[in-house]
């Protein structure tokens, strides 16, 4: 049994890993401002934690809410924790593209802070959220983490920038920290409920009401999509393997699926036939991604659990359930 700190925890990918450390019996704590989190999801992870048998899964969890840009919220986020894993953050890219100020603050201050309080608390390691889209636009496919980073977005450099800052407390002070670049993650609990929601939730969402979905430009842009459940698996595997620490990691599923081809298959799942409505290309978007996921084998044992179409189904089915909470 382990003290984790996970920062967002209340969010989409953050209540997820939290499920999955009370599952395992270890002490959780979460740390979030609701700004986007929602206590529902804490309360489904819980749920969800002592269905598969770990009946003690709330006597191990806090919940402290605060704002991590404050750093005494980061310390009493951080004390005693022997992992943080550090998923919260504003995670949109025209977000941060309207508003680079708030995402700033949310996604580098708040990194900051995580990374003194974590280096002052004695924290063994820290697992932070990167992005694929730190790589930009790219002509070479798969995206390795050998490549230059090219930031096209304020949300792109602050991931860069906390990624950097990770490595320079790790040269610096010895802090272990592990970055996990994540790649156009889905999957039950992501919120469709805004303009910035991943494109996945925003489309399962307009077909079962019948409404053709939204694509920005031809359709004819690639993303690696990635079940959360493969994310859980990553982050938690980067927290014991001996030979990650300093080290920015992709975790990913190795696909590539233009959006045109996800409404395809999502009509399929549905069984729907609607129409898309072609908006304008959107600005800062990055027209191809695709991971490559060697580091990710070789350094942590990492491959894929759920395939994209099997997540899709799950995805589906959790929205059709009209469970929210679930
Ligand atoms: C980017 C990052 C990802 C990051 C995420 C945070 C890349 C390659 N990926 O995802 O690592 O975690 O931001 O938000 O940069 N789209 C539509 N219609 C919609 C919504 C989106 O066509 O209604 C399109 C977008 O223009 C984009 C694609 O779908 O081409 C995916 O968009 P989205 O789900 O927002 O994620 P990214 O911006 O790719």
């Amino acid at each position: 049994m382990a003290r984790y700190t996970v920062t967002g925890g209340a969010g989409f990918i953050g209540s997820h890993l939290s499920e999955e450390l009370l599952r395992r019996g270890h002490v959780v704590r979460i740390a979030d401002n609701f700004s986007t989190g929602k206590r529902a999801n804490i309360d489904a992870a819980l749920r969800h934690a002592i269905g598969d048998g770990a009946a003690d899964a709330a006597a191990r969890l806090e919940v402290v809410e605060g704002d991590l840009a404050d750093l005494d919220v980061a310390r009493r986020a951080t004390a005693d924790a022997d992992f943080v894993l550090h998923q919260a953050a504003i995670p949109s890219v025209p977000r941060s593209v309207k508003d680079p100020i708030t995402s700033n603050r949310a996604n580098i201050d708040a990194t900051l802070n995580v990374l003194v309080a974590a280096r002052d608390a004695g924290v063994t390691r820290v697992i932070f959220a990167g992005s694929s889209s730190e790589y930009g636009d790219t002509p070479t496919l798969p995206k390795h983490e050998g490549m230059p980073t090219n930031p096209l977005s304020p949300y792109a450099l602050q991931k860069v920038v906390g990624e950097q800052y990770l490595q320079l407390f790790t040269r610096l002070y010895g802090l272990e920290t592990v970055s996990i670049r994540y790649f156009n993650v889905f999957g039950p609990r992501q919120d469709p409920g805004s303009p910035y929601s991943g494109v996945i939730s925003l489309f399962i969402k307009a077909l079962l009401a019948g409404e053709g979905p939204t694509i920005h430009g031809d359709g004819g842009q690639t993303r690696d999509f990635t079940y959360v459940a493969n994310v859980v698996d990553g982050v938690l595997r980067a927290c014991e393997a001996p030979a990650a620490s300093g080290e920015a990691i992709n975790v990913a599923t190795e696909g590539r699926v233009s959006l045109n081809e996800l409404l395809a298959r999502l009509q399929q799942i549905i069984g729907t036939e609607v129409t898309a409505v072609h908006g304008p290309p959107r600005v800062g978007d990055v027209r191809d991604s695709q991971a490559s996921i060697e580091k990710a084998r070789r350094l942590l044992g990492y491959t894929p659990i759920v395939p994209f179409d099997e997540g899709l189904r799950r995805t589906v089915q959790w929205f059709r359930d009209g469970s929210p909470t679930a």
